[in-house]
């Protein structure tokens, strides 16, 4: 089958599949802090629609895998679906993004399981500025997280950081020490307008310039390393010396939308060409109705290609016309 191309000449090979919506802590830029309504469960894709979807996505050209959440460690059997979807022909990449509240129990299953690529979310090496983010008291737990899956050896851990102005600049140096430290990069995320209580302005981002300017300060120079995957989002830097690389997604500063090779689909089955998308193509209808069959199967794949001819040329932050998405960060997936 022909190649996922939108009309900006765009190839799609990068699904993002969020597995639950539900979290264990509450990130004030992604959740609300209190009354959150999850999903009801009939709601949640089971693993076997998201095999059939992503056993369809394969046959359209898509190659890499992100389960992200919510927090998807609080998915249930989770090793069981990277064990289904790493044995799909054409699966090249299949990565996680996790907050490691619960990584120490269970990233030997998740290895074991063929993981090898992970991502934490962690903002800060403050246990006091990790409760006042994450409104929970999980730093310990998080951390044990990140020294369990060292362990391990797990070959790409990276740490995201959101980076949220007069708030984490104090973090920013020491992250990127420890991951110099231990082979980690971290890779740092400008705020994004995808918070539950709608308190996302340009002011409150903390941009990559500037902490590219907070780390050759105090760390040393940066050199950019000429870009593998030029569809990545983001720009990756070494240190001078050799020891440690540091990644921004400057998503607000500097928009990579046409680069775009992702699309996502929401616990909930909803198919969306882009994070900022404010419409979604209802899966779980399709994967409901009727048996799998080649013809049921046709149904889907024809959704999937109208979406992404219907994709947009990307969100538009940096102009009054910008919209945010009608749904907040844990329920879209990242
Ligand atoms: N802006 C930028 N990044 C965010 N994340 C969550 N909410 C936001 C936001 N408002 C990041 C987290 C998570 C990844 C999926 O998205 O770091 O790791
Ligand atoms: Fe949970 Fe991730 Fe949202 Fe934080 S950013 S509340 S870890 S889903």
């Amino acid at each position: 089958m022909t190649p996922l191309i939108d009309t900006f000449d765009r190839v799609h090979d990068n699904l993002r599949i969020s597995v639950t919506d539900r979290c264990n802590i509450r990130c004030f830029y992604c959740m609300p802090e209190e009354g959150v309504k999850f999903q009801p469960r009939e709601e949640i894709l089971t693993f076997e629609e998201i095999e059939r979807f992503v056993r369809i996505a394969v046959t359209m050209g898509v190659r890499k895998l992100r389960l992200t959440g919510g927090e998807p460690l609080l998915r249930k059997g989770l090793p069981d679906l990277i064990r289904r979807l790493s044995a799909i022909d054409g699966i090249q990449d299949l990565a996680l993004t996790t907050n490691a509240v619960l990584l120490a129990e269970q990233a030997q299953e998740l290895y074991d399981a063929g993981l090898r690529r992970l991502n934490i979310h962690l903002d800060t090496l403050d246990r006091e500025r990790f409760k006042q983010i994450t409104r929970r008291d999980d730093f310990g737990r998080v951390m044990n997280g990140i020294e369990t899956a060292l362990r391990i050896g797990f070959p790409v851990l990276k740490i995201n950081a959101v980076a949220v102005k007069n708030l984490v600049e104090a973090d920013i140096v020491p992250l990127a020490r420890f991951g110099r430290e231990h082979g980690i990069e971290i890779r740092y995320i400008e705020f994004m307008p995808l918070d539950a209580q709608g308190i996302w302005d340009h002011g409150k981002v903390l941009l990559a310039d500037d902490m590219i300017a907070m780390l050759t300060r105090e760390i040393g120079p940066l050199r950019e390393i000429p870009d593998g995957d030029p569809r990545a989002p983001a720009t990756e830097y070494e240190f001078a010396d050799g020891k440690g690389r540091v990644g921004f997604i400057a998503s607000v500063s500097k928009p990579f939308c046409l680069n775009c090779n992702r699309i996502r689909l929401t616990a909930d089955g909803k198919f969306r060409y882009c994070l900022f998308a404010i419409d979604e193509t209802d899966m779980r209808v399709l994967l409901r109705t009727g048996a799998p069959s080649p013809e049921t199967d046709q149904a889907i794949a024809n959704a999937i290609r109208q979406s992404v001819k219907d994709k947009w040329i990307g969100h538009q932050i940096n102009t009054s016309k910008f919209v945010p998405p009608p749904r907040p960060m844990y329920q879209i997936g990242g």
